[in-house]
């Protein structure tokens, strides 16, 4: 008997392939991965509201793709190699998240310096109803928005135009006034989340992938979830976990931070401005990073629950692409889970991290009389935040892991680092402290001579360290 080859209903396939479980902001992430995979240096977003022709676009500078190119990036599992920090994973972003927000997307690209050709292709999924076919259409350059022609006039790159915004207006059209509010809060929570899942590229933390995002014009700001700019922040030890996955060898590095209670903020805008998208109390816990875009924002993994006195503890843990399997990450890259063979020595490992915010909220708490006044209190000294951290009671409970789980797959590094905070205290620098050390002198640096300067110390640190 030979084999038969059975074809997806185009029809049916793409309708359940846009509720993959993308949000408007998780969307537009994910076009934005892309962007910087492409090397972009700059990525506009504008959401422009017109009525029925309404539209979102997301514009970067980047390589662009030659016409092969495009069309292959068109496919619903689109192939290509990845590469240890690439951003991309499944071939479908582009497609699943365009769709989950519209029912037309056109991708508009330039990759050639010297030419101003644009090629153009568009899902319509109208056009897949109709033919029940996997077709894309090409897109004459007459054809595209004013704005499109104008953009990759003047540098190579990417365009990719949401219109039809049936997910994002719902099936009522607003009127003016009450769309253009909808459309403001929209910005403004896109915002937010972008300040927050991409503040590593936003503030130059990832070496060579330096990006400024715009939306609608305004310029968007990186959101440390860590404060790391307070005085009275602490950070307690780094560890890094050696970690084999199906993928190969990779670290998980798990950085702990304490942040201070309210009454010892510089101020109150900046304690408002720490509390994040969720506020306080839902973005304690973790803050999980894949190739240092954040996937997970706040939460305990099941290793704890959400708790009013524990919600100055935030914790960054890092993993590479090669981990994914591992850490089971899903298509909308909205979600990961913490590996079974890792909980355990994350629940140890965190350990000293929420004691010491325990303290820090009921200490102040109680000197304060329950409502904190700002102003300046003490910093514990490194020597006090390891003297908590080593206190037997500080180890958590940590939830059982499944039997038979190989914890031998997991080792810590030999080059571990032990500092805290100051990274005087350690004789050897770690990757972790040598970004947190770029990142605050970025902060300092004035015009392009002096960033040049700095970027090559860094570099040439950071090679000294490999
Ligand atoms: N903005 C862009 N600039 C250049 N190439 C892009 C851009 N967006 C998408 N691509 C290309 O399209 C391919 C498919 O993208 P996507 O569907 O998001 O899958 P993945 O990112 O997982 O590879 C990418 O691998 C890349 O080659
Ligand atoms: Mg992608």
């Amino acid at each position: 008997m030979s084999s038969v080859e059975v074809i997806p209903s185009a029809r049916r396939l793409v309708k359940s392939l846009r509720d993959v479980g993308y949000e408007f902001v998780t969307a537009v992430a994910d076009l934005i991965d892309n962007c910087i995979e492409a090397k972009a240096k700059t990525v506009w977003v504008d959401v422009v509201w017109d009525g029925e022709d309404s539209y979102v676009s997301i514009a970067d500078n980047g390589e662009g793709m030659a016409l092969a190119t495009l069309k292959e990036a068109m496919r619903f599992g689109s192939e290509r190699d990845y590469e240890g920090e690439d951003l991309g994973k499944f071939g479908l972003g582009l497609k699943t998240a365009s769709l989950s927000q519209c029912e037309r997307f056109t991708v508009a690209s330039r990759s050639n310096p010297s030419r101003a050709d644009i090629n153009a292709y568009c899902w319509d999924v109208e056009h897949v109803e109709a033919t029940n076919r996997w077709e894309i259409l090409p897109v004459r350059t007459a054809e595209l928005h004013e704005g499109v022609r104008q953009h990759l006039k003047d540098t190579t790159g990417t365009v990719v135009v949401w219109e039809q915004l049936d997910r994002i207006l719902g099936y009522k059209k607003p009127d003016g006034e009450s769309a253009r509010k909808q459309i403001h809060a929209m910005c403004r929570e896109l915002e937010d989340h972008l300040a927050m899942v991409f503040h590593r590229f936003l503030a130059g933390e990832v070496r060579g992938k330096r990006l400024a995002i715009y939306v609608n014009e305004n310029k968007v700001m990186p959101w440390d979830p860590f404060a790391r700019k307070e005085d009275n922040t602490q950070c307690l030890e780094v560890k890094t976990f050696k970690h084999e996955g199906s993928g190969g060898k990779g670290d998980v590095i798990v950085e702990p931070f304490v942040l201070p209670h309210q009454s010892r903020f510089s101020s109150q805008e900046a304690f408002n401005r720490a509390s994040g998208p969720e506020k306080w109390n839902k973005q304690q816990g973790f803050y999980v990073y894949r190739a240092d875009r954040m996937i997970q924002s706040g939460g305990w993994s099941g290793l704890r629950a959400l708790d009013e006195h524990r919600k100055l503890a935030r914790i960054a843990i890092s993993f590479p692409p090669k981990l994914d399997d591992e850490f089971k990450i899903n298509v909308a890259k909205m979600r990961v889970s913490l590996p079974a063979a890792l909980r355990d020595v994350i629940a140890k490992a965190i350990g000293p991290a929420v004691t010491l915010a325990e303290d820090e909220y009921r200490q102040r708490e109680r000197k304060s009389g329950g409502s904190p006044a700002p102003g300046p209190a003490p910093t514990p000294s490194p020597v006090d935040v390891s003297a908590t951290a080593s206190t037997p009671a500080a180890a958590p409970a940590p939830e059982p892991s499944p039997a038979g789980t190989p914890s031998a797959a997991l080792t810590r590094s030999e080059d571990s680092p032990t500092a805290s905070a100051p990274a005087s205290s350690s004789s050897q620098v770690t990757m972790p402290e040598l970004r947190r050390v770029g990142a605050c002198l970025r902060s300092f640096v004035q015009g392009p001579a002096e960033e040049q300067v700095l970027e090559q110390l860094l570099s040439r640190a950071a090679a000294s360290m490999e």
